[in-house]
């Protein structure tokens, strides 16, 4: 299997993102988020968003997992969003997505283990929020050494209403290799 390169996104990386971004809802939220909302995802909708993110010079960051030069994965992250956490002292996963044709072949760890070392250096606890149903990806968190803090929301879009739970870690520990 190639190397996977781990580097920073760049706005002219926003339609390999978007791509990612929608496959892999709609194929790791099947079953979780209605049919319709996930054939909806549009592809260049994502794209503008995602670019503008890119655009952005705020304190967030988007690193992109590449293979031979094809986008297959990134992760987003940066200062924790939530209003419950201590001041500016956590950061926050908010997303990471890797192409379903790649899954199981640690492209997710490496982007993981990426965005927590970037997180870690400024941030000493790193958090992330998951569909509670999303027992792929909680599985995934915990072999990383995530675990459940006890909070949970709820995530809206138009027509979907589902729970999330959040994880937290403390960054300095985490664990990049499953025993
Ligand atoms: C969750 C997600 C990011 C994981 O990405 P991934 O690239 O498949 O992650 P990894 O390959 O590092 O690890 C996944 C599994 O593959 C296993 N694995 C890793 N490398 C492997 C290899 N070389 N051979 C076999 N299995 C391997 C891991 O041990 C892990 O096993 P588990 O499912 O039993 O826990 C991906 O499935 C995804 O995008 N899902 C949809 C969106 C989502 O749920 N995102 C997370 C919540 S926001």
């Amino acid at each position: 299997m190639p190397e996977v390169v781990v580097r920073a996104g760049r706005p002219d990386d926003a339609a390999s993102i978007a791509r990612v971004h929608v496959r892999a809802w709609q194929a790791g939220y099947a079953g979780m988020l209605p049919d319709d909302v996930l054939a909806a995802l549009d592809v260049d909708e994502r794209r503008a968003a995602w670019e503008q993110r890119l655009r952005d010079t705020d304190e967030a960051t988007v690193l992109v997992a590449e293979r031979t030069g094809e986008i297959i994965g990134f992760v987003a992250c940066g200062p924790s969003r939530d209003e419950d956490t201590a001041g500016d002292a956590e950061g926050e996963v908010y997303a990471l997505y890797v192409d379903p044709d790649g899954w199981r072949h640690g492209v997710g760890r490496v982007l993981l283990a990426a965005a927590v070392e970037r997180l870690a250096a400024r941030w000493p606890v790193v958090r992330l929020w998951v569909l509670a149903d999303n027992a792929r990806g909680r599985r995934f968190y915990e072999a990383a050494g995530f675990v459940p803090d006890g909070s949970s929301r709820a995530y809206r879009r138009p027509g979907v209403t589902v729970d999330e739970v959040r994880y937290g870690h403390r960054a300095g520990i985490i664990r990049t290799n499953r025993p």
